[in-house]
C-alpha cells in the first residue's frame, strides 16, 4: 500500500489513496481550489473512470495494474515563461526511476514529455498549471505509468511487464518517482536550469539523430534544440523549423 514517504522533505507527506475516482488530476485540482492542501500532497487511485490525457484524449489504464497519480506543486518561484521546466523535472524523474528498475531498458523521453521504452510509450504526463499574474500558483502533475498491464490495446504503447516479462513492484517505483521528482524540483528551485536542460536533451528521442516526423507529410529530421517555452527546433530538408506542442507528430 502507498505510505507517507519517509525519505523526502515535502513531497508525499500526504498521500490520498482513492480506490476509484474520475481523474486524479481533477481531484487534485479541486483540493487545491477548495482546501489548503500543502504543496507535495499526492492523489493516487487504482481505478480512474475518466482519466485525462494530452490534447483532450482519454487515458485508459487497466484497474489495479498500473500507476495513476497526481502531485500538487506550488512553484511560485518559477516564472510562467519557464513552466516547461516542470515537464523536464517530471520526465527526468520517471526516466531515471525506470532505469533503476532494469539497467538495460532503453528508456527515452519523447518531446514534450512522454516516456518511451524501446520506442514505445510506457508513460504519459499531463501537467496543468494555474497562473496568477506573473506567478504559477499551482501545478498538478498527472502521471500514468503502465506497470503490470499485460494486454496493451495500442501497438505504439507498452508496459514494464511487457518489456521485462515479469511483474514489477508498483509501490517501489512510485516511491522512487516521488523521491526523484523532489530531487529535480529542488534543483530547479536552486536555479540549476542549465543542468536540467542538458540531461533532458541527452535523453531525448531524436536529438541529433534522424527520426521520422509528421507535419502535413512525413519527413526525416533531427531535433537540434528545445527553447525555454518548450518549442522544438528541428532541422530537415526544409531547413530549420520551430514546432509548438500540437504542430508536429513523431512517427514511431
Ligand atoms: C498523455 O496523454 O500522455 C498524458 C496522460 C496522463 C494520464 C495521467 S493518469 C493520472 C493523471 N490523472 C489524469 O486524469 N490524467 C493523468
Amino acid at each position: 500500500m502507498y505510505k507517507i514517504l519517509a525519505n523526502t522533505l515535502f513531497l508525499g507527506k500526504e498521500v490520498i489513496y482513492l480506490p476509484t475516482c474520475h481523474s486524479t488530476n481533477e481531484v487534485a485540482q479541486d483540493l487545491v481550489s477548495k482546501t489548503d492542501k500543502p504543496e507535495g500532497s499526492i492523489v493516487i487511485t487504482d481505478h480512474q473512470l475518466n482519466g485525462k490525457g494530452q490534447r483532450g484524449n482519454i487515458w485508459q489504464s487497466e484497474v489495479g495494474k498500473n500507476l495513476t497519480f497526481s502531485l500538487i506543486l506550488k512553484p511560485e518561484f518559477l516564472k510562467p515563461e519557464d513552466q516547461f521546466y516542470l515537464n523536464i523535472v517530471t520526465s527526468l524523474a520517471i526516466l531515471h526511476s525506470l532505469r533503476e528498475v532494469q539497467a538495460d531498458l532503453q528508456v527515452q523521453i519523447k518531446w514534450p514529455n512522454d516516456i518511451l521504452i524501446h520506442k514505445k510509450k510506457v508513460c504519459g504526463i499531463l501537467i496543468e498549471n494555474r497562473l496568477g499574474g506573473s506567478v504559477i500558483n499551482s501545478s498538478i502533475i498527472g502521471i500514468g505509468l503502465n506497470v503490470n498491464q499485460q494486454q496493451i490495446p495500442y501497438s505504439t504503447a507498452t508496459s514494464l511487464h511487457e518489456v521485462m516479462g515479469v511483474e514489477a513492484d508498483k509501490v517501489l517505483i512510485f516511491e522512487r518517482i516521488i523521491h526523484k521528482v523532489e530531487y529535480y524540483y529542488r534543483m530547479l528551485k536552486r536555479g540549476d536550469k542549465k543542468e536540467l536542460k542538458k540531461m533532458y536533451m541527452e535523453n531525448l528521442y531524436g536529438y541529433k539523430t534522424s527520426v521520422k516526423f509528421f507535419s502535413d507529410s512525413e519527413f526525416l529530421g533531427q531535433i537540434i534544440d528545445i527553447d525555454d517555452q518548450g518549442r522544438m527546433m528541428v532541422t530537415s530538408q526544409f531547413g530549420e523549423q520551430l514546432f509548438g506542442f500540437k504542430e508536429v507528430l513523431f512517427v514511431l
